[in-house]
């Protein structure tokens, strides 16, 4: 069976509702990514990190994954299919991707800040304050803040290593080293990019480019490999 790895970003899940971060002035929710999303954050106001992460998460509670999800899980049928994702969404297994890693973390899961092996998945939107792990520690976030260590990085290094079909959904391939794993694919497999802007992508050989929204990209994709 041939390996066909999904590489997606914030674009993926846009038409599920789910803003993008750079399609904004860089701005998240009108929080400077440092006030929310780094590990000083977390120290100097911990309360507005989980605020800022609690609203994401009620965003998603009410999000659907999209055609683009879909057919990039219907993929399944015919190859087999990983997916490696910046986003700390669930929709792609929602929509049914079996193999998902997340690069960024998880938005529905949070850990304990004493022992980062001690992870929960959230049975609500809200994470508070005085949340504690079984070791008595404040419960955090599951995602990556910039500054911190990307730990899922090696095994999609290896994933994308041994991809027959390589696609890139809807990411602005800025934040390394996500971004770099593009430069890991062999150079005879086949490469697609689908994003509606133009991506800075350089000296990647076999790329094809659907400069369109994923749902519309996907649809001629999965046309041609199903
Ligand atoms: P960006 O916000 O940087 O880029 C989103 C991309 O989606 C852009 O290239 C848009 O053109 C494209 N886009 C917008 N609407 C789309 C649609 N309907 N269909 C397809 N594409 C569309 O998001 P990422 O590249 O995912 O990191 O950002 C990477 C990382 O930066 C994130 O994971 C996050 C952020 O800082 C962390 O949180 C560590």
């Amino acid at each position: 069976m041939q390996k066909i790895v999904v590489f997606t970003g914030a674009g993926v899940s846009a038409e599920s509702g789910i803003k993008t971060f750079r399609d904004h002035d860089g701005l998240w929710e009108n929080h400077k990514i440092s006030e929310v999303a780094t590990p000083d954050a977390w120290r100097h106001n911990p309360k507005l990190v989980l605020d800022f992460y609690n609203e994401r998460r009620k965003q998603l509670l009410s999000a659907k994954p999209n055609q683009a999800h879909k057919l990039i899980a219907q993929l399944q049928g015919k190859y087999d299919v990983h997916v490696i994702t910046q986003n700390i969404d669930d929709l792609h297994e929602k929509a049914g991707s079996k193999k998902v890693i997340h690069l960024h973390g998880e938005l529905m899961k949070c850990r304990s800040t004493l022992n980062p092996n001690l992870i929960y998945t959230l049975k609500s939107w809200k994470l508070n304050i005085g949340d504690k792990c079984e070791l008595g520690s404040q419960l955090r976030p599951h995602v990556v803040w910039f500054g911190e260590a990307v730990p899922n990085m090696e095994i999609a290094y290896e994933v994308a290593s041994k991809a027959d079909v390589f696609i890139v959904v809807g990411s602005s391939l800025t934040v390394y080293p996500a971004a770099g794993l593009v430069n890991f694919v062999s150079n005879n497999s086949k490469k697609y990019l689908i994003d509606p802007s133009d991506i800075n992508i350089q000296d990647v050989e076999n790329l094809i480019i659907y400069k369109e929204k994923a749902s519309s990209g996907m649809e001629k994709l999965a046309s041609e490999l199903l």
